[in-house]
Parts: structure tokens; sequence; C-alpha cells
């Protein structure tokens, strides 16, 4: 009878200009405590899950029964308990760590031996894009691009950066911040998104931040489209930039939004705009570097 935890990191897609493509992991986790057993369980055990009162319809379950069914398995019967200090609908990457805690229980359970770029098109086959996934398999800050249906991906050394999200108390749905973009641009706004896009990320990977922050809020491919179902959008990117943050963008689809800052300042930064907007959960995060995580030593886990 296995026993094993998974734990998958949050994660902010976007990065700005990075639209669908770029992302980063953070330091908050969704944790699943599996042990096999003779029917299915599953327990939420956090706040911001709610009671699971059918296996059947837990969607970490049907992600797990579906990769499964892509090799001819059967899940295991087992009991799972579910942790996470990750908030849903905030932009923060819940979907993606859920949907790659399903990956990887599949994967444990029927001993499929997936190698990690079956596990990222698995999740971006789920998900419909890579950028929180691709961070929340692999840590640190990933770029991807689907090239001839094929995931292409490159990690790269998470910068001397501290980031701040400043979250929201409402939620917004990712298919309502996509409904609001354009099905197309003209050549000229994507040559000039694109150009943002490359040279932020040039900015970023020679450590020019200050240039990164300002291409970051330079974006043409989502941000313009999505200010107005921001709460704050404006008077959020104003004030962190008074505090000396980069730059400010709209963390995945939102509502959360989150500033890049030099590394160290993310506390007085963090201490400022609570200040500014006291109804937001303002919290300093760090760039997780483990991405998802699988350990089978948990015997004296009291969850399980
Ligand atoms: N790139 C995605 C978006 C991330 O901005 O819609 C959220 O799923």
């Amino acid at each position: 009878m296995k026993q094993f935890r998974i734990t998958v990191p949050a994660s902010s897609a976007n990065m700005g200009p990075g639209f669908d493509s770029i992302g980063l992991a953070l330091n908050r986790r969704l944790t699943l405590f599996v042990k096999e057993q003779g029917n299915w369980e599953i327990k939420n055990n956090s706040e911001f899950l709610s009671p699971v009162t059918n296996y059947e319809d837990n969607f970490i379950y049907q992600i797990a029964k579906q990769t499964a069914e892509r090799h001819r398995k059967i899940l295991p019967e087992c009991k799972i308990t579910v942790d996470s200090d990750i908030p849903l609908a905030r932009g923060l990457g819940s979907s993606a760590s859920a949907v790659m805690a399903g990956v990887e229980l599949a994967n444990q359970l029927c001993n499929l031996a997936l190698t990690n770029e079956q596990k990222l098109q698995y999740g971006t086959d789920y998900e419909g894009h890579p950028d929180n996934v691709a961070p929340a398999l692999f840590g640190g800050i990933v770029i991807t691009a689907i090239s001839n249906n094929e995931i292409e991906y490159v990690q790269i050394p998470a910068p001397g950066l501290d980031v701040v999200a400043y979250i929201p108390s409402v939620e917004l749905k990712t298919e309502t911040a996509r409904r609001v973009l354009p099905d197309s641009l003209s050549r000229k706004s994507a040559a000039a998104a694109s150009a943002t896009s490359n040279l932020m990320l040039a900015s970023l990977l020679t450590g020019n931040y200050r240039l990164a922050g300002t291409m970051m809020e330079c974006d043409l491919f989502h941000e313009p489209y999505r200010a107005e179902l921001i709460p704050n959008y404006q008077s959020i990117k104003r004030e962190a930039k008074k505090a000396e943050a980069y730059g400010t963008v709209i963390s995945g689809a939102g509502p959360t939004m989150i500033s890049f800052i030099a590394k160290g300042l993310g506390e007085r930064l963090a201490k400022y705009m609570s200040s500014k907007f006291p109804d937001y959960e303002v919290a300093t995060l760090n760039i997780d570097q483990d991405g998802l995580q699988v350990d089978q030593q948990v015997h004296s886990i009291k969850s399980l």
C-alpha cells in the first residue's frame, strides 16, 4: 500500500507582456497526503477549498482519472487529504497546481513513469496554456512556447527580485478575464507587443530590472483590455512605483496584482502598500525554486 505526499507551488503567469508564455513559481503550496486504502476518500483541509461531498466531483481526482485513462489504467482507491494556502480564482495558479497534482497523483498511483515533458504536455492540455503549469512543475521563472504541437521551455535563473502580491477578496474567473481579449491584433500592434516582451525578457536576463519593470508595464497583449476588471488597477501601479517597485502587473488573469522590486525591499513595499490598500492581503512572496515535489517518506505525517 503506497503512501506519499505531493506538493505543488502557486504561480503567477504573464509578467506583463509574456502573455500565455512566461510564469514564475511562488512559495505558496497545494499539498496532497495520499494513502492507498480499500475505498475512495478525499478530504479538504484548507479554508480555500470547499468540503468534498462526492470524491468523483473533485477536480484533482478528475484530472488524475483522465491521466490514468490516457495510459489505460485505473486509479487504485486511496485516501487523499488536501491542504493549500493558494487562494482560488485570484490569478495565483490554483488551478494549475491542482492540475499538476492530479497528473502526479496518477503518475505515482499507476506507476506511469511520466517524463517531465509528458507531465508538461498533459498539464497544458488540461489548462489550455503552459504558463502556469510549467513553473508549477519546474519552479523558478519559466518561458514556454508551443511550436509544431510541441511545448518548448527554458527555465531561467530567478534573479535578485522580491515579489509582493496584492490579493483582493473578490474572485475573477480566468474565462471571464479571457473573454474581454480581442481575437486578433493588427500587425503593427502584434509587432509592438512582441517587441515589448522581447525587451522585458532580455532586460530580466541581463539584470537590468529597471527596464524589465518598465517593459512589464507596457504590455499590449492583455492588460489594456483587462484593466477595467481589476480593482484599483491604476492606483496599485502608481503607489507601488512611488515605493520603488520596478514594475507592477496583473498576476495571471487577475484580480491579484504583483510587483517586482529589488531583493531586500519587498517587506518595506508590502508595509507601504498595506497602509494604502487595507482591504487587500498584501503578501511578500519568494520565487519558489523547487517546483512539484513528491515525498515517499511521510509515515509520520499526522494528516494521513
Ligand atoms: N495566461 C493566462 C491568462 C493565465 O492571462 O489568461 C491565466 O490562466
